[in-house]
């Protein structure tokens, strides 16, 4: 996690750092600091607190001028968020600055090294053991930054996106990478550093992305020089053209990210399978499936490794898969699934999902899987993410950058892209009948129009928001496809209003549960007309005669749940299959506006970040 920009070049660096930082802000928002080189001297300032309060710290404390810099939004992993342990970090003389995404899991040790040979520390964090590593080197051996950066960083065990500057060499920049993302703006005599491309989209669309274990020195006059970081060979500059642009990753008249890439549900399904389902001629086509389509039809089984909403999304993946495609399919834990020594066979497909390509635990288990010998497939958001670039073959979703750290757009457009592959593999493998193969390709095309028909719901659903945003606790509850959109909708909640919620199969909480509700219980029941529709009711009366508050998402027309519950939101109908990405939407609703009442910051909740790179 943390957000990490820099700046070398011709403009003044500090607001391009700090437009940066808010950007990316997104990937971490307990503190935040800016080091610049002033002409002199390198002037530092951070705070606890988010992009925002550094800004105004920054007005009364310290010059803004300067052709060179680096920030930090930071994300804590070692030493609590507050102003000392912010980034960047001075070493001890005072000549370099640092800033670092990541974990230097040797950190201690090293630590105690440099103490036995006179280093002190004034943080708790593992950053500044390394700037202050890096100085040692360099002393020592009288080296250049670039070459005492290398020899650190091969004593480092950890990850690591690294910016540091020397205020002796104020021509110079080095990063380096090692399972955190750095990328590198190539402007016309100036770079730019970032986590990812969004800070410096508008000055540059040329980009290089570093890849695990190389670093760069980034010389203002004379370009950037790539090494490998443990051998020392020299590596040409990939130049990449980036396709982002600058309305994708703005809040477009929306009051919040989370707000807007809800609303852009339809156009990314829709982009999603524009190109891929082919319904006139009844075919899907997806490069990364047919490629390897020997893979896919021999194996016995799919295991899907994944966190978060990105698990959720594979659990609905597991009942597409088996009910299609009949292939047994397992749902792991990336977290779990890494360190349980789990049976991986060489014929296994391994599907690996997750929207920012970077998640520290997916990352594990795929490198576990490949060395198992498993085709291991990515399905991501993020363009050439680690994960993207770290499996065997896959599918981008294509729902463009999501920023709201909650995550909406990219579960619907995974389980879009899931639902592609298992009707194609269902079709190869002869499991579904050629007219079930067309419906379900015709009910997909018309997905996005009736994502746009449950968006109608938001008035509706506003009002009931504001009716139970007191809460303690909630309970959601689906059966079937539904089962992981009530786990998605109860960590929704959770996530942005800090409200208590569980998901749970509707059938289980006679299991448990059912033991919770009484009058003040809330719980949102997912009761489609297809999805074992008459169970769920009978569900639905077993709260009723508990005096539980029902709130059912039904298919339009339903009268039944209608006469049991306390309110209704109606989804358009549709293959329950699909239904998954219509129910999902009033859940979205439900939980932004919750936490908008209840005054939560929508899109930057307390304690979470987006990108997850650390275990
Ligand atoms: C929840 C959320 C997280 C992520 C999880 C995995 O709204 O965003 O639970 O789904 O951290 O992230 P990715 O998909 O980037 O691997």
């Amino acid at each position: 996690m943390c957000g990490i920009v820099g700046y070398i070049g011709h403009r003044e660096a500090y607001p391009i750092i700090l437009k940066g930082l808010k950007r990316l802000e997104y990937r971490g928002y307990d503190s935040a600091g800016i080091a610049l080189y002033d002409g002199d001297d390198i002037v530092l300032c951070k705070t606890k607190g988010k992009v925002a309060d550094l800004e105004h710290k920054i007005e009364s404390e310290i010059s803004t001028k300067g052709n060179l810099g680096i920030g930090h939004t930071r994300w804590a992993t070692h030493g609590v968020p507050n102003d000392v342990n912010s980034h960047p970090h001075y070493s001890n003389s005072g000549n370099l600055v640092i800033i670092h995404n990541g974990i230097i899991e040797n950190y201690d040790s090293l630590r105690k090294e440099l103490i036995k040979r006179g280093y002190t520390f004034k943080s708790e964090t593992d950053t500044e053991v390394l700037v202050n590593l890096i100085e040692d080197v360099q002393k020592n051996d009288n080296l250049k930054l670039g070459k005492a950066v290398q020899i650190a960083l091969n004593q480092v065990v950890g990850a690591y996106a690294i910016a540091v500057f020397d205020k002796n060499k104020p021509n110079e920049i080095v990063v380096a990478k090692l399972g955190s993302p750095l990328a590198i703006g190539v402007g016309d005599d100036e770079y730019f550093i970032a986590s990812d491309a969004s800070p410096f989209i508008e000055y540059t669309k040329s980009a290089i992305y570093l890849e695990d274990e190389e670093m760069a020195v980034i010389r203002r006059h004379k370009g950037v020089k790539i090494r490998k970081i443990k051998d020392d060979t020299l590596v040409d500059p990939y130049i990449q053209e980036l396709q982002l642009n600058l309305e994708q990753i703005e809040k477009g008249g929306y009051d919040h990210f989370m707000l807007k890439e809800i609303h852009e549900q339809p156009s990314a399904i829709f982009d999603t399978f524009r190109g891929r389902l082919l319904s006139d001629k009844g075919i899907i086509k997806m490069s990364g499936v047919e490629d390897n389509m020997k893979r896919f039809l021999n194996a016995d089984r799919i295991i899907i490794v994944a966190c978060g909403t990105s698990w959720h999304a594979g659990l609905v993946a597991e009942y597409i898969f088996e009910d299609l495609a009949r292939i047994p399919v397992e749902v792991e834990y990336a977290s779990e699934f890494r360190y349980r020594n789990p049976v991986i066979y060489e014929k296994d497909v391994v599907i690996a999902i997750s929207q920012s390509g970077e998640t520290a635990d997916t990352l594990a288990a795929i490198k576990l899987a490949k060395s198992k010998g498993a085709f291991v497939f990515g399905v991501c958001n993020v363009v050439g993410s680690t994960i993207a670039r770290e499996t065997d073959a896959g599918a981008y979703t294509h729902a463009g950058p999501e920023i709201g750290v909650a995550s909406t757009k990219a579960f619907t457009t995974q389980i879009t892209v899931l639902t592609l592959i298992a009707l194609r593999l269902a079709r190869a493998k002869g499991t579904i009948s050629s007219s079930d193969y067309r419906l379900q390709l015709l009910e997909l095309e018309l997905i996005p129009d009736k994502v746009k028909k449950a968006l109608e719901s938001d008035d509706l659903v506003k009002s009931i928001a504001a009716i139970y945003k007191d809460a303690p606790n909630m309970l959601y509850l689906g059966r079937g496809f539904n089962f992981p959109v009530a786990l998605e909708g109860a960590l929704k909640l959770k996530e942005i209003s800090y409200i208590h919620a569980e998901g749970y199969p509707a059938a289980e909480m006679k299991h448990g549960p059912i033991a919770l509700i009484d009058e003040n219980m809330p719980i949102i029941v997912i009761a489609t007309k297809k999805g074992h529709y008459e169970k769920v009711v009978s569900n639905i009366q077993e709260i009723k005669s508990r005096k539980g508050k029902i709130i059912g998402i039904v298919t339009e027309g339903d009268e039944q749940v209608r006469a049991l519950a306390d309110h209704v939101i109606e989804v358009p109908e549709s293959l329950e299959s699909l239904s998954p990405l219509l129910t999902t939407i009033p859940l979205q609703l439900l939980s932004y506006h919750i936490a908008l009442m209840l005054g939560r910051n929508v899109d930057q909740p307390r304690n979470l970040a987006k990108a997850v790179t650390v275990e």
